[in-house]
This record gives C-alpha cells, structure tokens and sequence, in this order.
C-alpha cells in the first residue's frame, strides 16, 4: 500500500529500493558506530561495510575553547583509534551541512586517515552569504573548492557493496544533505529524537517550509530505516543521549512533523519557536571554519590565527 503521504520522485525512489534490498539482506547492512560528544551535542557517525571495510565519517567535531582560543583533537582521535582499531579503510568524509554548533575536523581526519571531503553544492550559497558577513575578501573563492566532492539531489556512491543515495534536504541550511547508506539514513540537522521534534530553521537561506517537505520526503522512506540525527540534546523526562531511532517512531510520534501534522501548522510552530532561540554558543567561530571545509583561517604576519566577531549594536 503506497502511504497517503508518499513523495515520488527518481532519487527518493531509488533510496526506498537501496533501503529495502538493505533490510532484506540482499545488499549488505552498514554498521554504524555513533560517537557523541557531549560539548557541542553533535553526533559523529562512522559507517562501514562489513566485507570490504570500507567506510564513511560523517559529521566530526574538532574541540574548541572560545575563551582561550584553543583548538585540541580528543574527539577527533577518537574516531581515528576506531578507525585503525577496526582496520577500515576510510574512502569519504562527509558534511550533512556547514554546522553553526561546532567546529569541523574534517581535514584533520582527511589527514590522518585520508579518504574524500564532500558536502552539498549549496555550499556554494552559504560561502557567499559567509563570506560577505567576515568581509572574507577574494582570497575566499566561494567556489567550494575546499571540498573534493560537491553533491547534488540523487547523487550515489558506494562503500564497498553497499550502495549510497544524497537526498537534498534543505530548510534548516540551504545545503543540507541525507547521506542515506543501504539502510541507514544520516539525516543531519532535519529532525532530532520523536520526543524533541525537529531543527531551527531561521538561519540565513533557512525556510520551515521547505524542512517540512524535506523531513516528509525523508520520512517517506521505508519504516524500519535506521534514521542517524547530528544532535540530542535530551527531551524533558528523558535522562539519556540518543542518536539513533526509525521513520516508523518518527512518524508515529514527533512532537513537531508526525504524520497528520499539517505543513502550515508545522510552518506557524516552527517560526514562533525559532523567534524564541538564542544563537548557538559557538557561531561565530564554526561558520568561519567550516565554512572553509573545516580549516582555520590562515595566519596573519605574526604567524597567528585569528577569528572575527562581527559586531552589532541596538542602537541602529
Ligand atoms: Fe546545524
């Protein structure tokens, strides 16, 4: 029975057929390890295909003081131990979007563990609305060329045997992407746990609207797909961090996109909270890096980093 909510359209339908061969075992399951760090809230995922080894980052998290200006790798090493722990072979690291909650370290691990570094073309869009706000100059190409990889809607790949699906999935950035990976989809900052809802959608080129329709899109894949959210931050009366849960849950119960939620209703409620939200705590230093692909803005003479605060005022 086709759903009163379907969306047809080629890439989804291929990411229904991918998830669906997936969970009947005649394409190879991923395994996913999931590494939270508590800090910024951000999910690091690591998904590999069990006979080739072969795998994908997705979403890493490079530690940093904003007070002191310090940038350290705990969290990053952690996801390389793994890696080399495991013995797999790290072909792609991916970007679900330029995050405003914490830094990148994807060159770091490209780096150490070498592999491709993507995100969705819409970068392009983000770079320039960026780049004009910390009066980056020309030596910012705005191009995307800090990325190996530039994805669009129905874009595939492979880890090993197992097959990939890029869902484009904007409303909280311009430039969101689902990496959706035999049956498991990392759906970045679309929706968080059922009990928490879904992601703000008020940052420049954000549109609720269009995070409503992405989010149905997403939750038009089978029920038992494995869903991989970027951040938890813990619902009310629930005492633990959780990354990982399914459509048929969300459908069920998302307190913001449930089925039967209405698009306008979801619009009315997802602007009136968002009017209610501070800027995240790390802003201003994560849009300057990852808007870099991660890396820190070049030295000045004195061999020094820095990064800039643009400054407003309430007195117009
Ligand atoms: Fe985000």
């Amino acid at each position: 029975m086709i759903p009163s909510h379907a969306i047809a359209d080629a890439a989804l339908e291929r990411a229904q057929e991918q998830v669906r061969l997936s969970l009947s075992g005649r394409a190879p399951r991923p395994v996913v390890r999931g590494f939270f760090d508590e800090p910024t809230h951000t999910a690091t995922f690591v998904v590999h295909d069990p006979e080739s080894r072969e795998a994908a980052v997705i979403d890493s998290v490079l530690d940093f003081d904003s007070a002191s200006g310090t940038v350290s790798y705990a969290a990053a090493d952690r996801v390389i131990d793994y890696v080399r722990l495991e013995n797999l072979t790290v072909t792609w690291i991916l970007e679900t979007h330029v995050h405003a909650d914490h830094l990148s370290a994807a060159p770091y691990l490209q780096g150490k563990l070498g592999g491709r570094l993507a995100i969705g073309r819409g970068i392009v869009e983000v770079q320039e609305t960026f780049g004009k706000l910390f009066n980056a100059g020309t030596a910012f190409a705005r191009t995307g060329a800090e990325f190996d990889r530039l994805f669009e809607d129905g874009d595939r790949f492979t880890l090993g045997g197992v097959a990939a699906t890029i869902l484009h999935v904007p409303g909280h950035t311009p430039a969101d992407l689902a990496y959706v990976i035999g049956d498991a989809a990392f759906v970045g900052d679309t929706l968080f746990m059922p009990d928490y809802g879904t992601a703000r959608a008020d940052f420049p080129g954000g549109d609720a609207r269009q995070l409503f329709r992405s989010i149905r899109r997403l939750l038009s894949l089978p029920d038992p797909t494995r869903l991989f959210l970027c951040h938890d931050y813990k619902a009310p009366g629930r005492d633990s961090f959780v990354t990982e849960t399914d459509v048929a849950a969300q459908r069920a119960g998302n307190v913001h996109v449930r089925d039967g939620t209405a698009e306008d209703d979801f619009v009315e409620m997802r602007k009136a909270r968002d009017r209610t939200l501070n800027a995240p705590r790390l802003i201003m230093p994560s849009i300057q890096v990852n808007m870099r692909g991660g890396r820190l803005p070049e030295p000045e003479a004195n061999g020094t980093r820095y990064l800039k605060i643009p400054l407003t005022t309430d007195r117009g």
